[in-house]
């Protein structure tokens, strides 16, 4: 996480004694990354934060046991606005693609989750429409159109229904999740090139407490999902300081970086993890030179899958595509894709776009996954050959 942040009560030095009301101590605990060596927070709990149960094996209901690999290749189009609306925003999560390095999904939530730890890796989600109350150990995120929030690996956290459905995609990571380092200082101040800032980010406010006993906690790792009991509900934290933490931002506070000719999607990067990269495309003049093209050049990006998510405006590169709001166009390796026929004579002169999107960008080739092949146009592929031949 980008900065230094402190909520709630602490004591005054760190691993000192620090006392309940009644004389007791509370239990200070460290969540740190990569073995004490980077970003970390201290948590003091009401509770033992070691102190469970039970825990038992279960299925991940989310998972795919039968994801398949973009053969024969191809250009996909999935349609998440024909995806129903049902469960929760972490057991509903409609499998839409993975690889090695990350796992995409769709909720459209209708029901509060179940406490929820992912201990593989860090996750990013984004809410597309609905409002949702992010709820974890750190205090409480209020969630609505055009957040992501990140969660850091090993939060413990729920999504609370406040407005359904809550449309979501969802980015699983099998590591850290952070702003791209170019933008960073060393010491890990955003850089004033950078298209947003701390200010832009909303980190919890306050302590979120919750008391029961016998608490379930959904935790996936290794591949697997068990079911921990905790003692005491595990929102039990009354302060806590430092770099980590969850922390949600808005699309809409995206600054774009415009150029005379056209700028290359790292320019509209938001986040970065292990093999993969998170884009915003946001609305923005064009590129200002009389002659320039406003819509991408045709492009083969010969490491990359794009995983681009359609969640407003027009998109004018895809025109005549079959793409909506809603639609997710997957374009691997192997294949070159550009705009749909007609498109770029349809930019020239335009010096604006209203479009919005989110794109997930791999450097290991993604399989595809059941929600992902229940909502597919068989015939977005083809789109491009239309007045070819
Ligand atoms: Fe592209």
């Amino acid at each position: 996480m980008p900065y230094y942040r402190a909520v709630g009560e602490i004591p005054p030095k760190r691993h000192i004694q620090f006392r309940r009301p009644d004389g007791g101590l509370y239990a200070e605990e460290l969540m740190g990354e990569e073995g004490f060596t980077s970003d970390s927070s201290l948590l003091y709990h009401r509770h033992l934060p070691t102190a469970i149960v039970k825990s038992e094996g279960v299925d991940d209901p989310a998972a795919d046991a039968d994801p398949r690999p973009n053969l024969p290749l191809a250009p996909r189009h999935f349609r998440t606005q024909d995806l129903p609306a049902a469960g929760d925003a972490v057991t509903g999560r409609q499998p839409l693609a993975q690889n090695e390095d990350v796992r995409i999904g769709y909720a459209a939530a209708v029901e509060d989750s179940p406490l929820y730890r992912n201990s593989e890796g860090a996750e990013v989600v984004y809410v597309q429409s609905g409002r949702t109350r992010f709820e974890s150990t750190y205090g409480a995120l209020d969630l609505g159109p055009g957040d992501y929030v990140v969660v850091p690996t090993g939060t413990i956290h729920r999504f609370v229904v406040v407005e359904g459905p809550v449309k979501a995609l969802t980015v699983e990571s099998r590591g850290h999740i952070r702003p791209p380092r170019r933008y960073l200082s060393q010491y890990g101040q955003f850089l004033e090139h950078a298209p947003y800032s701390e200010r832009d980010l909303r980190g919890p406010a306050e302590p979120l407490l919750a008391d029961g006993t016998d608490v379930p906690v959904l935790v996936r790792h290794r591949g697997g999902m068990s079911r921990i009991t905790y003692a005491r509900h595990p929102f039990d934290v009354v302060g806590w300081d430092g770099y980590l933490y969850p922390y949600a931002f808005n699309i809409n506070d995206f600054e774009p970086i415009v150029k005379r000719t056209h700028a290359p999607p790292p320019v509209h990067q938001t986040f970065e993890g292990p093999n993969f990269v998170v884009c915003s495309f946001c609305p923005r003049p064009l590129d200002f030179d009389p002659r320039s093209v406003p819509v991408p050049y045709n492009h083969h990006n010969v490491d990359s899958d794009e995983f681009m998510f359609y969640v407003g405006g027009d998109y004018s590169a895809r025109r005549g595509s079959g793409i909506e709001v809603g639609s997710i166009s997957l374009h691997p390796s192997g294949v070159t894709h550009g705009p749909q026929p007609g498109a770029v004579e349809a930019s020239l002169g335009k010096d604006f776009t209203d479009e919005m999107a989110v794109m997930i960008d791999t450097f290991r080739p993604l399989d595809i996954a059941a929600g992902a092949r229940r909502c597919e146009d068989p015939e977005y592929a083809w789109t491009w050959s239309r007045d070819a031949r």
